[in-house]
């Protein structure tokens, strides 16, 4: 069970001009009438005639030319000019062969359709006012987020501007006028908004209506949410129905947001591949710093991948780009893992949201709940159905409102009958509240429709025995909105959280990092109802979400934080950073466990480990990577000249003879027939300038790995080192292990570096753990 946000696609989606036809004159409707649909055409730049002066109107040209006089419609969505080159079209087959037949045509790709994948997390995070990152960076002053995501509520509290620093003269971008959205809106927190919907639009789906609106303005709730984890302003007292309650703040409460919308709700949630590719191009015109997608679509080879596209152009340009790993829980399920993105996936917080129940015996026992009610019961009989196995399990119809009504009633775990159905079975049977029994819950806030309290086994079994002995059992009281800090075991992989092995491209560990993305508050839309009680549908400003989508604009706010304090460093740096100073050690002093099984994790569920923001400020070293690393990876996948063009949009690149290693911070290794396998890395100094590091290992037994030199002397910053790591691996039945390169240096410096080792055949990996 998937405890993540998470929508559904539609698997191809084309509309028929057929409208466009009727109104064609009488010779055009003759002929067969064709359907449309929406692609995305590839151009090489190289080519375009001196006599266009811009691109655009190249791109319009090539559209116009498709078109008979009397055909007055709009085919071109859209023209791109960072994101990639070219542009976003309707057309027919016969005019797409057209257009193909161009010798400045390099590729063309349907559209296709992407889906989203939810404060105390600045403390958890170790953030604080006085010492570390925040005050370093100013808490993110200048740097500016653009946010890929629902749009936005600009009257939150979360973004008033507020003790904002004035934009930055660099800014391009501007807030877009729409729909029950002014430009007015937008201050020095929110410094852009525009809305992207032409190629939903192209594709029959309407994005105005009862449910949304064609403008920046969120109606959803996921991208005000983003935006106020990655960057929102101060606010006191922000809760979710008074649990979490606190002052909310982003993780970089000083930097601007910009929102780029491109997902809708319509029938579901969706957004199109051409208006994904809008709105980064925008970002990247507009001068963002930190670009954060909480989307994603299906995992394609990186020249169909709109997102790894126009990443690569955002990353050259020296913008960090950071995405959802996906919440799709299993193996082998990471999304957005090309190398030049930082792919994130989500952990548990070491808060819980509780109530307790005391009973007539004077015991007291605490469970989870997130009724968002404050409400008190007393002295009310505890039911328990000890007679009937479906009475007793709140099998659905099974309860009898006579002998239940304004009563407590204990379900048990004894069939596999679900929660949720219990829950409702309890509310229809009119009891006060309902005790469910499980170790490990997969309810989410918006599951609490009546007082409940979810006991573990052993609780649960305790009051079990109680209800079963004294035929008078009672609760002398239950309390609601109870916030807990310290949970163990924490942080935890959360169950819905992507993981490795990358379907693409399994030689590169992802996800990279883990952030905090279990029942995170912040801010969503005050409109939307976040549960209905009864009959009443109840709203807030501020709510608890979860999914690797709210992980993610941690990660992004963090970086907005390293931008603020090394402004020379370039995106691999940052991430570099990020990853090196993970720490995979959860408050027990056990390795982080996955939430899913209880049993520790591994790098493919984990990455690096979890973010520490203070320790990513001063790494000592960095595996620092640029555009023509990212050139050398994709010479070695393969591709054709047209492919390559693609994505890299240049006509020319070099490609050195002998394959590169990416100068990744992990290292995967995938034995499939060899002994030995090598990698080349070159660590960057931006610590003291006299540094010695010496090469820690920390391995299980099996596999003999060597680092050659295994110490590196650096005399100055920014100075370069490179070193080799072997391993050799023995005859041992296939299987993964793991351990960790640490670099460590005499001023307390630890570069640690995952080392995941897998001996198998990629398809026969097991995925057990
Ligand atoms: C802004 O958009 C709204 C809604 O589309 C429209 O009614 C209004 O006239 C627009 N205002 C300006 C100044 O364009
Ligand atoms: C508790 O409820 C019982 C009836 O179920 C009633 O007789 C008793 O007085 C109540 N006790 C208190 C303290 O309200
Ligand atoms: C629950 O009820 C359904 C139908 O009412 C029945 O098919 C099922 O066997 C019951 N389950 C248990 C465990 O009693
Ligand atoms: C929680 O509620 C959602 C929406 O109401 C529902 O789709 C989901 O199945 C529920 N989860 C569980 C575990 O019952
Ligand atoms: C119910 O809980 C008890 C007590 O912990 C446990 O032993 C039992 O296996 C559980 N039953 C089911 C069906 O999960
Ligand atoms: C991983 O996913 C890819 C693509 O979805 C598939 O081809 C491959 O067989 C999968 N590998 C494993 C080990 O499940
Ligand atoms: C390729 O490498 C050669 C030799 O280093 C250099 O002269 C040339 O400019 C490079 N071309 C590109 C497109 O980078
Ligand atoms: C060394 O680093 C560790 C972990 O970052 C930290 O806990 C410790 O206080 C540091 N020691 C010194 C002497 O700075």
């Amino acid at each position: 069970m998937t405890r993540g946000m998470q929508f559904s696609i539609p698997i191809s989606l084309f509309s028929l001009c057929l409208l466009l036809l009727l109104s064609l004159p009488i010779n055009h409707a003759i002929s067969e009438p064709e359907e449309c649909q929406t692609y995305i055409i590839h151009m090489d730049h190289s080519q375009k005639p001196a006599s266009f002066l811009t691109h655009e109107s190249w791109h319009q040209s090539i559209v116009n030319s498709l078109l008979s006089t009397a055909d007055d419609r709009e085919m071109l969505l859209y023209s791109y000019n960072h994101v990639m080159h070219g542009f976003s079209a309707r057309l027919t087959p016969s005019q797409l062969s057209a257009i193909e037949k161009s010798p400045a045509h390099l590729a063309t790709y349907p559209e296709s359709f992407g889906k989203l994948f939810t404060t105390y997390s600045p403390k958890f995070l170790g953030l604080q006012s006085e010492s570390g990152l925040w005050p370093a960076a100013s808490f993110g002053e200048g740097v500016i987020i653009g946010i890929v995501d629902t749009g936005i509520w600009p009257e939150s509290e979360s973004f008033s501007g507020k003790g904002m620093s004035p934009i930055p003269q660099r800014w391009n971008g501007k807030c877009e006028n729409g729909t029950e959205f002014s430009p007015s809106a937008c201050n020095r927190k929110l410094i852009g908004a525009k809305s992207f919907s032409k190629g939903l639009q192209a594709a029959g789906i309407k994005v105005s209506s009862e449910l949304d609106y064609d403008s920046a303005r969120d109606v959803f709730g996921h991208g005000t949410h983003t935006s106020s984890t990655a960057a929102g302003n101060h606010v006191l007292g922000a809760s979710h129905f008074g649990y979490a309650k606190g002052t909310a703040q982003g993780i970089a409460p000083r930097a601007h947001v910009a929102m780029y919308k491109v997902l809708f709700v319509s029938d579901t949630e969706k957004s199109a591949a051409t208006d994904v590719l809008a709105g980064m191009d925008q970002a990247i015109a507009d001068g963002v710093d930190i670009l954060s997608l909480s989307l994603g679509f299906r995992q394609t080879p990186y020249f169909k991948d709109v997102i790894a596209i126009a990443s690569l152009s955002a990353i050259e340009k020296g913008i960090f780009v950071v995405c959802a790993a996906g919440n799709a829980g299993g193996h082998n399920s990471t999304i957005n893992g090309a190398p030049w993105i930082a792919t994130v996936g989500a952990a548990t917080l070491d808060r819980s949201f509780t109530a307790t129940m005391t009973l007539e015996n004077g015991l007291t026992l605490e469970g989870i709940s997130y009724f968002p009610e404050s409400i008190y019961i007393t002295n009310a009989s505890l039911y328990y159905g000890k007679d009937d196995v479906s009475k007793a399990a709140c099998n659905a119809s099974a309860l009898d409102q006579n002998e239940v009504a304004g009563k407590v009633v204990l379900c048990d775990n004894s069939t596999k009958i679900d929660v949720y159905d219990q829950m409702e079975e309890v509310k229809r049977a009119g009891a006060y509240a309902g005790i469910f029994l499980l170790d490990i819950s997969d309810l989410r806030p918006e599951n609490f429709t009546i007082p409940s309290l979810i006991l573990d086994t052993a609780s649960g079994t305790f009051v079990r025995k109680y209800v079963t002995q004294d035929s008078k059992a009672k609760v002398k009281g239950m309390r609601f909105m109870l916030t807990k800090l310290g949970a163990k075991p924490a942080p935890q992989v959360a169950s819905f959280s992507s993981r490795g092995l990358d379907p693409i491209n399994p030689g590169v560990l992802k996800p990279d990092i883990l952030a905090p993305g279990v029942d995170v508050l912040a801010a969503v839309t005050p409109i939307r109802p976040f549960i209905k009680i009864g009959k009443y549908k109840l709203v807030t400003d501020y709510a608890l979400y979860s999914g690797t989508s709210m992980a993610t604009p941690h990660v992004a706010g963090v970086a907005a934080l390293l931008k603020a304090v090394h402004k020379e460093w370039s995106p691999a740096a940052i991430r570099s950073a990020i990853m090196t100073t993970a720490y995979t050690i959860d408050n027990t002093g056990s390795i982080l466990k996955d939430e899913s099984t209880g049993l520790p994790a591994t790098p493919l569920d984990f990455g690096a480990g979890h973010i520490d923001p203070n320790r990513a400020m001063d790494p000592g070293l960095i595996y620092d990577m640029d555009i023509q690393d990212y050139i050398e990876f994709l010479c070695g996948l393969g591709y054709d000249e047209k492919q390559m063009k693609t994505i890299l949009q240049r006509s020319q690149w070099n490609c050195s003879q002998e394959p590169t290693d990416l100068n990744y911070p992990s290292f995967m290794a995938i034995f499939n027939n060899e002994k030995v396998k090598k990698f080349s890395r070159v660590v960057t100094n931006v610590g003291e300038e006299e540094a010695v590091y010496h090469a820690n290992l920390k391995f299980p037994t099996g596999i003999k790995i060597t680092i050659e030199p295994s110490t590196l002397t650096f005399t100055q910053k920014y100075q370069k080192q490179s070193f080799v790591l072997s391993m050799e691996t023995d005859k041992e039945a296939p299987g993964m292990v793991y351990g960790f390169l640490n670099w460590i240096d005499q001023h307390n410096h630890t570069v640690s570096s995952p080392v995941v080792v897998i001996k198998t055949q990629l398809n026969h990996i097991p995925l057990t753990k």
